[in-house]
């Protein structure tokens, strides 16, 4: 298999193909994410809640990110690989956003990057796709705006479903390679999907969206606590860790561990 590029994302739109995207935020998940054949990894910057432990995205800062970055990238053969631009670190200006996409592309050796926003972000993704840099647009319900939107609420209900497709629309026009869709109804994100040439990709999107991404910690369960309505657990590592090191525990205490055969003479 060759590196993904974005005409094949492309092509899986117009062959009606859908595609998986997990994000990423290490080494380990990555090699094993794309050997399990996931052709996109994002590492977000959910990393703030699911690496450093924030109670939001909003703490989290490109050099925090970019080490991440460059793991995923370095591990990963065949899938593209997007960086999250994080709050505060692309919305001031066009030449502010090149400056960071810039920094994530050469030093954490990112394929293409991802921001938020739809029509008020158009003059940056232009930006950006000037210079080379492919850029995911992400709009519906969008984390960094959760103070200024009252909460996690679904987007695009009712008459915001005509805006969420002007945003979406702008992003293309702009040049966006793709458009992530949060949190909004299902009907909207099937009409977004039909109207664009370029692939959306679901969360909390409902069924007809061109790719589905999830949170790779929420989908395997290493977070135990409540997840929301649209994650769904496909393991239980978190089960499995806490197993394994109580196990691990157990046999230290009781002198079990380690045996002759992991001893020297
Ligand atoms: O940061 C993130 O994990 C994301 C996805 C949920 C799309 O932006
Ligand atoms: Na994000």
């Amino acid at each position: 298999r060759r590196r993904v590029r974005i005409p094949h994302l492309q092509q899986l739109k117009e062959r009606g193909e859908n595609w998986p995207m997990l994000t990423s935020y290490d080494m380990y998940t990555a090699r094993i994410f794309d050997q399990a054949g996931i052709p996109v990894l994002l590492v977000g910057d959910s990393a703030a809640n699911n690496v450093y432990g924030y109670e939001s995205s909003l703490p989290v800062t490109v050099d925090e990110l970019l080490p991440l970055v460059r793991a995923v990238t370095g591990a990963a053969e065949h899938a593209l690989v997007v960086a999250d631009l994080p709050f505060g670190s692309y919305q001031g200006s066009p030449e502010q956003a090149l400056a960071t996409a810039t920094r994530f592309m050469k030093e954490g050796r990112a394929h293409a990057v991802k921001l938020e926003g739809g029509r008020r972000y158009a003059a940056q993704v232009e930006a950006l796709v000037s210079a080379g840099i492919p850029v995911m647009g992400h709009i519906g319900f969008t984390p960094q705006s959760e103070h200024g939107l009252g909460g996690y609420r679904v987007q695009g209900r009712g008459d915001q479903a005509a805006e969420l497709l002007a945003d979406a629309q702008a992003l293309q026009e702009a040049g966006a390679f793709a458009v992530v869709l949060e949190m909004v109804p299902a009907e909207a994100a099937k009409h977004v999907t039909a109207e664009l040439r370029i692939p959306t990709v679901g969360i909390g999107a409902g069924p007809d969206t061109d790719g589905q991404v999830l949170v790779w910690t929420d989908m395997a369960g290493m977070n135990t606590g409540r997840t929301a309505r649209f994650v769904k657990r496909y393991a239980d590592l978190g089960g499995v860790l806490a197993d394994a090191a109580g196990r691990f525990a157990d046999e230290v205490r009781g002198g079990s561990f380690p045996a002759a055969e992991h001893s020297f003479n």
